[in-house]
């Protein structure tokens, strides 16, 4: 058969500016980064408390190679559960308030194998526009009648639950803290029409851990919900600044998942090392209030630094997007800040709705003042902060 087809496509996908290309970091994850060995400002890492590199995080990792080696040799229920997988969900299960957890290789692999082992056919699933693709993937995959409700529209997730009686099964799900946007899901709602109409609730609380909760065990915890939620959905490879993803939830739902989640049963454990990383960072949040305290200053800075610029301004999260509309406009955007020394991809569909595409800023704690300072200047310089279009709208 002809592989024609895949210029084509690529071509295409140049044309419309939708072609997607990365820049390789030369060295460690940080505020700087190192790429064809110049240095760049960063502000497009998800590792929020800057603990991808940071030393107790290297040092127990080293460690844990001493001690359990590298490779987990089998999948879970084969031969691959080691000490550290289980100390670990041991530690998230207590971190979200919840009797138990199962840990996945990826988030992805989470939400696809929670979703897939919970509903199938007969069933329906209802899902927030913004939802992260891991779950839109998951929805699908699942073979469930699948509904989206608009962005935050608690109303009309009721509406859908109203009209879903002939169902086996009802589940909601929705993201915590939206990825590209920034701004958060009003969970408190959504849990009392889950409950309403005896749906199952599942949360992803990917960006909110570490980040949001007095604590930083979430946005669960922000809204005191712990224990009203289902499942609760996480993910090492933010501000953990590690890798894997889990499920949170009663004994029972995590025992279903180890018989029914595929991408749980057949892939490979984590390595034990990965695991050592993820427990460090989980305890350097519950340890070290500083980190999240400074990861806050630096929002609250960004705030006030945009808002000389912008008349509205509301930023609830370190995700910050600045929606320019066009794929051209935003890549241009993002060429000329690397022109001048700072990293912000442009962000565009299908990640984003179409007509959506955007700078998406992520803050982290180790960004300084005049880090910031020098994003909003470049930003200005850029004849960003003067575009009618522009607007920051997290919160
Ligand atoms: C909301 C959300 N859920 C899930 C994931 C997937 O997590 P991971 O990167 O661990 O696969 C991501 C990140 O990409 C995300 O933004």
């Amino acid at each position: 058969m002809s592989t024609d087809f895949i210029l084509d496509e690529l071509r295409e996908l140049k044309a419309l500016n939708l072609l997607r290309e990365y820049k390789t970091i030369e060295g460690a994850q940080g505020p700087y980064v190192y790429i064809n060995g110049k240095s760049y400002l960063s502000f497009c890492s998800n590792d929020y408390l800057g603990l991808a590199n940071h030393p107790k995080i290297k040092q127990a990792a080293i460690d844990s190679i001493h001690q359990y080696g590298w490779g987990a040799g089998a999948s879970r229920l084969v031969s691959g559960t080691m000490t550290l997988h289980q100390e670990l969900e041991k530690k998230i299960a207590e971190f979200k308030g919840t009797e138990a957890a199962l840990l996945f290789p990826t988030g992805y692999m989470a939400n696809l194998g929670a979703l897939c082992a919970f509903v199938s056919k007969g069933d329906i699933v209802v899902g927030d526009k913004l939802n992260h693709a891991s779950i839109i993937d998951g929805c699908r995959l699942s073979g469930a009648t699948f509904r989206i409700y608009p962005h935050k529209d608690v109303s009309q997730l009721e509406s859908l639950l109203q009209r879903s009686s002939g169902y086996r099964r009802k589940l909601v799900v929705t993201d915590s803290v939206f990825s590209m946007d920034g701004d958060t899901a009003p969970l408190t709602e959504i849990a009392g029409i889950a409950k309403k109409y005896d749906a199952i609730l599942m949360v992803d609380d990917a960006h909110a851990t570490g980040v949001f909760g007095k604590q930083g065990k979430g946005l669960i915890e922000h809204y005191s919900l712990e224990g009203k939620i289902d499942i609760v959905m996480g993910s090492f490879s933010k501000a953990i600044g590690s890798v894997g993803g889990f499920i949170a939830g009663s004994k029972p739902l995590i025992d279903f998942l180890k018989n029914k989640a595929r991408p749980f049963i057949y892939t490979t454990a984590l390595p034990p090392a990965v695991c050592a990383a993820s427990l460090t960072g989980l305890t350097l949040i519950q340890e070290d209030a500083s980190l999240i305290n400074r990861l806050w200053k630096n929002i609250a800075c960004l705030k006030s630094q945009l808002s000389k610029f912008m008349n509205t301004i509301t930023i609830g999260s370190p995700i910050v997007p600045i929606i320019l509309g066009s794929a051209e406009e935003t890549l241009s955007a993002s060429q000329k800040l690397y022109h001048y020394g700072i990293q912000i991809p442009a962000i565009r569909p299908p990640t984003v709705p179409p007509d959506t595409s955007r700078l998406r800023i992520s803050l982290m704690a180790t960004h300084n003042e005049y880090d910031i300072k020098r994003l909003t200047e470049t930003l200005q310089l850029i004849g960003l902060l003067k575009c009618e279009q522009a607007r920051a709208t997290s919160g």
